[in-house]
Order: structure tokens, then sequence, then C-alpha cells
């Protein structure tokens, strides 16, 4: 695996694309820096990170067998392969959909995927993970946690970095080799409140539901407290929790 460490860059999936852009770059070839200037979540959000203290790092890719309209399956191996580190080092870990991580009911991790398509129809994406390892201090973020405010421990970045891209390695050659059914159900047993009733908000509007599944393209599939079933896309509806 290409590693690229880097002490500062505006954000490493903008990183990641440009060098992509320019030049050759192999699959999963991974950006990894001690602090992002303009680090950016889902939703136009910024992401902010310590600088120093957490990971900040992006992954190439490419060759995926996968038509455009299966492409939530690579959110899902990337939800799953973090997931399946956390479970190492801490318990409630959980896959908030679409692609949050969660340890209890806090967030710890989050993912933001770019995928570009090709000429030849080849799609690249760039997979960035920002995950809370060692900071301590999350004033004015009462939602947000760490590792280390978890475990009451600071963790080794590196070590967890490299588990997650092995994972997400391991992860995709199954997804390709054997199918999605496998990833499927772990994306599902680690589904975040799966089968309970929960608020949604969807447009400021209010309302009850309880999630079922996720669908394969990644919409959300909820029954309402009128029995029927509703299917939601990715940006569509929110889960208030
Ligand atoms: C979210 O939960 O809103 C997604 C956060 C994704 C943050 C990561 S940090 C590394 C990569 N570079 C970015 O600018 N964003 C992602």
């Amino acid at each position: 695996m290409n590693i690229i460490k880097l002490s500062a860059t505006n954000s490493t999936n903008d990183y990641l694309k440009t060098l992509a852009a320019e030049r050759y770059v192999e699959h999963l070839t991974l950006v990894v820096a001690e602090h992002q200037l303009n680090g950016r979540g889902q939703r136009g959000a910024q992401w902010y990170a310590e600088p120093g203290k957490n990971l900040t790092f992006s992954i190439l890719i490419k060759d995926l067998l996968l038509d455009i309209n299966e492409i939530f399956y690579l959110n899902a191996a990337v939800a799953v392969s973090i997931t399946d580190t956390l479970a190492h080092y801490l318990s409630d870990i959980s896959i908030k959909w679409p692609n949050d991580i969660l340890a209890g009911n806090y967030k710890i991790g989050g993912i933001l995927i770019e995928n570009s398509i090709k000429n030849n129809g080849e799609i690249v994406s760039v997979a960035g993970i920002g995950l809370n390892v060692n900071q301590h201090n999350f004033e004015g973020l009462p939602k947000a946690t760490s590792m280390a405010v978890v475990a009451g421990h600071d963790f080794d970045k590196e070590t967890i970095m490299l588990a997650i891209a092995d994972n997400l390695k391991r992860n995709i050659a199954a997804l390709m080799h054997n199918g999605s059914n496998a990833l499927w159900e772990k994306y599902h047993d680690k589904l975040y409140r799966k089968g309970i009733p929960m608020p949604f908000e969807k447009e400021g509007q209010k309302f009850m539901g309880i999630i079922q599944e996720v669908s394969r393209t990644g919409n959300l599939k909820v029954t309402l407290e009128d029995d029927t079933t509703a299917l939601f896309g990715l940006k569509e509806v929110r889960l208030l929790y």
C-alpha cells in the first residue's frame, strides 16, 4: 500500500483527487494529514479535528467492478472496515445511516466518499475518513467523542489507520470475489437504531419511524406510524438522536 504522509493540507480528499487527476495513482493509495485546514464533511459541513490528535485520511479506490448504481456498496465496505477495527477496542460501535460511525450515541467518525466516472466508464472513488482518536476536548460539540474519551487512554493512530486500510482491502476483495451478501449482513448488524421507533426530520417536519433496512442502492427503508413504508434517499431525511 502506497502511503503519503502530510503534516498539513486543506483536505486529504482534495489532495488525493488532484493527485489522481494529475498522474497515475495506484489503487488503495492512502493520504494522511496531521492537520487539515479545510476538512470537509457531509452536506457541505466542515470537518474539524484538533491538529495531531485524530485521524484524517483518504484512500483511492479504483478498478471496482461495480456499476454506479451499486456504489453504495463502497460506503458500506468503508463503514464496516471502520467498525470492524473499532470493535477490537471499544464496545457499542455502530453505523448511523448513511455512514456516520458512533460510539454509543456519540459520533466518533465520519466518511466522505467522492466518486467520479471517467470517459471509459471506470469509477474512481476517494474515500475520506475522519476518526476521532486522541482528542479529549469536545467543547461546543456535545454529540462528539473519541476513542480516547471512551476508552480512558490514548491510542496509536497509525496502528488504527493501517488496520482500517487492511480491513478495507479485505472487504473490497471479498465484495468483488464473493458478492455483497456478507458485507450487507455486517452493515445491517451494525446499523444504529434498526427496528427501534426513532424521530426523523425531513424538510423541517418531524415524524416517528422504525428503520427496517437499507436498500442496496443506499436508501433507508422506514416504517411510518400509519404502518406504511417509505424509502428515503441519501440527503432526504435525517435521523434525530
Ligand atoms: C462527515 O461525517 O460529515 C464526514 C466527515 C469526513 C471527514 C474526512 S477527514 C479526511 C477526509 N478529508 C476531508 O476533507 N474530509 C474527509
